[in-house]
């Protein structure tokens, strides 16, 4: 059925009669007569708009399936590329001194082969997605001191060894590393702008026993790392959520990035960006969005819009996993796909292009969100075919370079 619109969708805008036949028009009549007009297969992210690299978060496994509509897609689309999971601490670093990277390397030798312009690295400390030696400290026998200096250890080589795997392994046509940016540390704060605590999921064992310098240490550590594999354009970014609905959180970022920006490792600040993940709503504010995004441009940093997605459901139905009706469905939709313009043309507006990053999408189709398929929150359907999403943002992008 697809397949029949996409190709009567092919004829009738070669023949220039897309705009009255509807019947055979695959993009809902609500999105608009100009929406018509840009449902055009041909729109590829990545040429969307020269100032902005297009990225999307992927599955290695997904991707591995040569031929298949996912891995095409991320082809076709994206020019910067994050590991969905395959980078996290507990992927790569999978017992004390044991490194799994050659197991983890079919997104980087995808970007590699594909001629992606930046893998962006996600993510180095985090308090979850940790390999068991890291958690099992908690309750080992040892004193405080001991468990501190311990992780300390862990942190430091692990940052080590990553940041100079894929800044000596993976290198674009012109010989430059490949991977371009990490995330050094993510989702350090709590709602309420506190640094998460406490041995509960939410806690950070990191927190508990190193304490808030923490931070500063690993993104030192992470400097030196790429001071000593002579990687000196290497951007660090502190990535966290949140900054659209929680004022005190997003003022507690922009205070501890301004502190890190002041500090330096080898004659350079030890930061480099903000990523904004983006995780947000249907009937999230763009006033909110904009206002986030102002306060980190503030910073002075680059600002990467690092995991953009639009759930249609509200946090309680995202727990509940609550089917939406089609009444429902059609009317967030609308919404939606406006917002997923409005962050693209707040994002175009607001931040100038040296300050830029880009915008990265988390996940591709909604059957391989991390919010799952009921959330609807992707730019892709089931099937990998462009929802109405796609052509919102295509056309946010639009609007300035
Ligand atoms: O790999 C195992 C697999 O072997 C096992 O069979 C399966 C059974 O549940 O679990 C698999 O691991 C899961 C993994 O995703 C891969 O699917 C983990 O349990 C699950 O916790 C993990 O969730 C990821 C989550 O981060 C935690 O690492 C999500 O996919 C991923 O989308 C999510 O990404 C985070 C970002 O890193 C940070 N920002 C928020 C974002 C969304 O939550």
């Amino acid at each position: 059925m697809r397949n029949v619109s996409v190709t009567l969708l092919a004829v009738c805008m070669a023949v220039g009669a897309c705009k009255t036949d509807k019947l055979n028009n695959p993009v809902p009549e609500d999105t608009g007569e100009k929406y018509h007009t840009l449902a055009d297969p041909e729109k590829i992210l990545k040429e969307s708009n020269a100032n902005v690299l297009i990225g999307a978060a992927v599955s290695a496994t997904q991707l591995a399936e040569v031929g298949s509509a996912y891995r095409e897609t991320v082809k076709k689309q994206y020019n910067c590329i994050t590991a969905e999971n395959d980078m996290k601490m507990n992927a790569l670093n999978t017992s004390k001194y044991v490194w799994n990277f050659a197991a983890k390397s079919t997104i980087p030798q995808f970007a590699k082969e594909f001629g992606f312009s930046r893998i962006h690295g996600h993510v180095l400390v985090w308090h979850r997605a940790l390999p068991a030696h890291v958690t099992d400290v908690k309750t080992a026998n040892a004193s405080n001191t001991q468990k501190r200096d311990t992780l300390l250890n862990m942190m430091r080589r692990h940052i080590n060894k990553t940041v100079a795997y894929y800044t000596n392994n993976f290198k674009n046509s012109s010989g430059q590393p490949l991977l371009k940016s990490w995330d050094v540390v993510n989702e350090a704060y709590d709602d309420a702008g506190v640094l998460r605590t406490g041995n509960g999921t939410e806690g950070s064992i990191w927190m508990n026993y190193i304490g808030e310098s923490y931070i500063e240490t690993a993104f030192r550590y992470a400097r030196q790392a790429a001071n000593a594999s002579n990687n000196p354009d290497l951007k660090l970014f502190y990535n966290d959520y949140g900054h659209e609905y929680s004022v005190a959180k997003r003022n507690a970022i922009y205070n501890k990035v301004n502190e890190l920006k002041a500090m330096t490792e080898g004659g350079k600040s030890i930061i480099d960006g903000v990523a904004m993940q983006m995780h947000i709503r249907y009937n999230t504010s763009k006033a909110n969005v904009e206002a986030a995004i102002l306060k980190m441009k503030q910073t002075g940093l680059k600002v990467f819009i690092a995991e953009l997605d639009i759930n249609l459901r509200s946090a309680t139905e995202q727990t509940a996993n609550t089917v939406l009706s089609a009444s429902e469905i059609a009317t967030r939709e609308i919404l939606q796909k406006q917002l997923y313009k409005d962050v693209a043309d707040a994002y175009t507006n607001i931040v100038p292009v040296n300050q830029r990053w880009g915008i990265t999408l988390w996940n591709v189709g909604d059957g391989d969100s991390a919010w799952g398929d009921g959330a609807r929150a992707c730019l892709y359907d089931l099937t990998y075919f462009r929802k109405t999403n796609f052509y919102y943002f295509f056309d946010g992008l639009k609007i300035r370079l």
